[in-house]
């Protein structure tokens, strides 16, 4: 029997489509193999870790599905970063019949479940963050009766991804579907004015944000300034925050031993300096789950049950949970002589 995935935990997909979305932007539909369907079942707003080969090196990263998991082709959407290796080979290189290795969906920007009154969903999306964001409309749109507010942002109407797409849709769903676009080109860059003023009376919502650092930034403040509860704030961000001054890989303490727990294994391992927990766990042979390696997605999150560790980078996980012990290991330093760690 053919092995569904492989020992790394990739698997083949088949470029079935290539969809030339704009000069910059490119869509693909991926052609799961019958044998690992299962793994690949997806929520609107997730996303895959691609494997690729570019001038002999092996390198990762992350795509959000731009399909919704009802009755869609699983489709990503990658769009050139001025500069990166990745989107631009994808950009240039992409053919139908072409094979991609992912790895099974990821991401916790996903629609809040039980919701049972209508909420409305309001969403943010700016240059390639509409990937997951058309996801998430989508599937808020075919599976429940929210109301749905979309404020998109581009430097120029030539780098609209999915305009007709969102035009059918705002046709098919005139009732509870608004597109609002923002162009630099015309207004500059957004301002948190405009925000507060896109989300004005939504009343009890669920909020989206997805973009470039800055227009984040930006929305998050004008939205928590206006009274929106941080709970209701999802964030999924691209690119790698910067590390908080004063952040250093320099520990507390020496840390003299780690505990690692997973999957019925339990390993024990001396810390070597500047080291992560996953490093570690790595280290000692372990599998332990991990995607975008930049604290951005959550994959790698493990419980500390006992001493503690300081992250570097959080843009996965709330205060709660933080609170509750919870890390990102790839983030993770430890902080106290004794570190146990439990991915659960
Ligand atoms: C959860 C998640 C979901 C994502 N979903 C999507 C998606 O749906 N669509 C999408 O298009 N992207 C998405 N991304 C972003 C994507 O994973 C890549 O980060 C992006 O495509 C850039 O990769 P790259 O290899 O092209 O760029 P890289 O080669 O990684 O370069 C990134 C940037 O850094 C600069 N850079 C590189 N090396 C240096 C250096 N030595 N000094 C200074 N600057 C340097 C480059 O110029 C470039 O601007 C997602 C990311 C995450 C974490
Ligand atoms: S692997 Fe994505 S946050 Fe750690």
């Amino acid at each position: 029997m053919v092995e569904e995935l492989s020992v790394d935990g990739f698997a083949p997909l088949r470029i079935k489509r290539v969809v030339r979305e704009t000069s910059d932007a490119v869509s693909l539909v991926l052609d799961v193999p019958e044998d690992c369907s299962h793994r690949f079942r997806y929520k609107a707003g997730q996303f895959l870790t691609v494997r690729v080969s570019v001038d002999g090196r092996d390198l990762r990263r992350c795509y959000s599905m731009s399909s919704a998991p009802v009755a869609e082709e699983l489709r990503i959407t990658v769009k050139r970063d001025p500069g990166g290796v990745v989107s631009n080979w994808i950009n240039d290189t992409a053919a139908e019949g072409d094979e991609l290795h992912a790895s099974p969906p990821e991401g916790r920007f996903t629609l809040a479940e039980g919701v049972s009154s209508p909420r409305p969903l309001i969403a943010f999306a700016g240059g390639s963050g509409i990937t997951p964001i058309m996801s998430l409309v989508r599937a808020a749109l075919a599976d429940t009766a929210r109301p749905v507010r979309l404020f998109y942002a581009n430097r120029a109407r030539g780098s609209v991804i999915f305009s007709e797409p969102l035009a059918r849709l705002t046709e098919q769903h005139a009732d509870r579907l608004t597109v609002a676009h923002h162009f630099d080109e015309d207004a500059g860059v957004v301002t948190a004015t405009a925000v507060a003023s896109f989300a004005e009376s939504a009343g009890d919502a669920d909020y989206y944000i997805c973009g470039p650092a800055p227009f984040m930034d930006t929305v998050e403040a004008s939205l928590l300034d206006s009274g929106v509860p941080k709970q209701r704030l999802n964030l999924e961000r691209f690119t790698i925050a910067e590390v908080p001054p004063g952040v250093t890989d320099n520990t507390d303490e020496a840390c003299e031993e780690i505990v690692i727990e997973l999957d019925r294994q339990k390993v024990t391992a001396a810390h070597r300096q500047g080291e992560t927990l996953l490093q570690t766990a790595r280290q000692k042979g372990l599998k332990a789950p991990a995607s975008c390696e930049t604290g951005s997605c959550g994959t790698c999150m493990a419980r500390i049950v006992e001493g503690s560790a300081r992250m570097r980078i959080n843009d996965a996980l709330d205060e709660d949970e933080v609170e509750e012990g919870w890390v990102l290991t790839c983030q993770s330093l430890p902080t106290s002589r004794k570190v146990h760690v439990v991915y659960e």
